[in-house]
């Protein structure tokens, strides 16, 4: 590493602090984070105080709040955006002879809808301009065993939805949109998550709204979502046909799970919603604020905008290149060394161990999905951040290029 330190004005207050200068920032902080205010706790005070503690009235009505959001018949809340992939794998009816296409830039969950229900996840390769899946690679990995195709909304940026729903249809698959970054976006006039067959969202502390955990399956299509209900809580009958005079009497129909959320999630849940488009809105200000700072900044390569669409952004997944003058991981230290903890969004499936020895992927067999992730950092975005927090972001990068250049 080259010490430029002279050629910074003499007193080496540019300098960033991986190199010996001052940290932008005393306080860390992270590339996500949760909101929560006094009318959130107040909610789930409420909710505790109530009759149910598990699932009860409060989930009903953050699930019609979804579903009226999204605007689908069916919302189905879950403990995690992970068990609303299972959910919907199951749902599909997937299994051990089919092959379930997805995206290797994405976290282990999306292809666990699959592996859950013994199907093999098969990877194709992304799009580099919107990190999502390319429905050419998609078309490529389709075989005639394949029974369904997970594209995902990689930092909530939506894949190419028309070409997704024209290949299922060609191929008779079932669609799950796995839209855990996408909550609350709009893609072309319509909310994200709306299309056939079934979304799922997460509601996990960084995600765009909270219940602590949690997740939500959407759907128009009533089978599934009473198959996704059903799943959900034991797949459970409680009301059988032909034991009327017997009200005690359920019956258990398959294997199912207890993915049942409390109300008091469901309460923070609903909370959370009143603030929703005030939380779009501070992330976009605080994106429009980074496209800004780093439009002169070579080698950084700002997100990708959707086009005739307003997506609600999880993550800012900016792309580090060589132009920058150091690569990823060098960035990654300087940042953390700021006390700013960017991350990288993700590791991708086919170089963890568990696909490579479950269904023999290795390193090398994706290579724009292997490009794109040799570059990718998300920097801090999330609502709570005030612009003292962004400026420490944009400085910190400024300086650190500054040093570089
Ligand atoms: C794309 C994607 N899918 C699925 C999940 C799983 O969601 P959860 O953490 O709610 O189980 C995540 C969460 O990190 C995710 O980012």
């Amino acid at each position: 590493m080259t010490d430029n330190s002279a050629l910074k004005g003499g007193d080496g207050t540019d300098r960033p602090a991986a190199y010996g200068g001052e940290p932008v920032r005393e306080e860390g902080m992270g590339y996500g984070g949760q909101s929560i205010t006094e009318a959130d706790k107040e909610a789930v005070v409420e909710a505790l105080e109530g009759d149910y503690i598990t699932r009860g009235p409060t989930v009903e009505r953050f699930e019609e709040r979804v579903s009226d959001l999204v605007g689908v018949d069916h919302a189905v809340a879950v403990t995690s955006g992970t068990a609303a992939l299972h959910l919907c794998g199951r749902a599909a009816g997937f299994g051990s002879d089919d092959e379930v296409v997805t995206t290797p830039l994405t976290f282990a969950s999306t292809a666990h809808a699959a592996t859950y229900a013994d199907a093999t996840p098969v990877f194709a390769d992304i799009d580099p301009q919107t990190r999502t899946l390319d429905p050419v690679a998609v078309r490529e990995a389709i075989t005639e065993d394949t029974a369904g195709l997970i594209p995902m909304h990689y930092a909530g940026h939506p894949p190419d939805v028309t070409a997704f729903l024209e290949i299922a249809d060609e191929h008779d698959l079932t669609v799950i949109w796995d839209a855990c970054h996408g909550f609350g976006g709009d893609h072309r006039g319509e909310p994200v998550g709306s299309r056939p067959d079934m979304a799922i969202f997460s509601f996990h502390p960084v995600k765009n709204v909270t219940t602590g955990e949690g997740g939500m399956v959407v759907t128009d299509d009533d089978r599934l979502a009473e198959r996704v209900r059903r799943l959900r809580s034991f797949d459970m009958n409680y009301d059988p046909f032909g034991h009327e005079d017997e009200p005690w009497y359920q019956i258990i129909e398959g294997e199912g799970y207890n993915y049942n959320v409390t109300d008091f999630q469901a309460a923070l849940g609903l909370s959370q919603l009143d603030r929703l488009y005030e939380f779009k809105r501070r992330r976009d200000e605080i994106i429009a604020r980074y496209d800004e700072a780093f439009a002169d900044i070579e080698g950084l390569r700002t997100p990708p905008n959707a086009p005739d669409s307003d997506p609600m952004y999880h993550l800012y997944a900016a792309e580090v290149r060589e132009e920058f003058g150091c690569d990823r991981a060098e960035f990654v230290e300087a940042m953390h060394a700021e006390n700013i903890y960017v991350q990288v969004h993700y590791v991708p499936l086919h170089f963890h161990p568990f696909f490579q020895d479950e269904f023999g992927y290795e390193r090398g067999e994706f290579p724009v999905t292997e490009h794109v992730y040799e570059g990718l950092v998300s920097l801090p975005l999330y609502p709570a951040m005030d612009d003292g927090d962004v400026e420490d972001v944009v400085s910190a990068v400024r300086r650190l290029h500054a040093y570089h250049g």
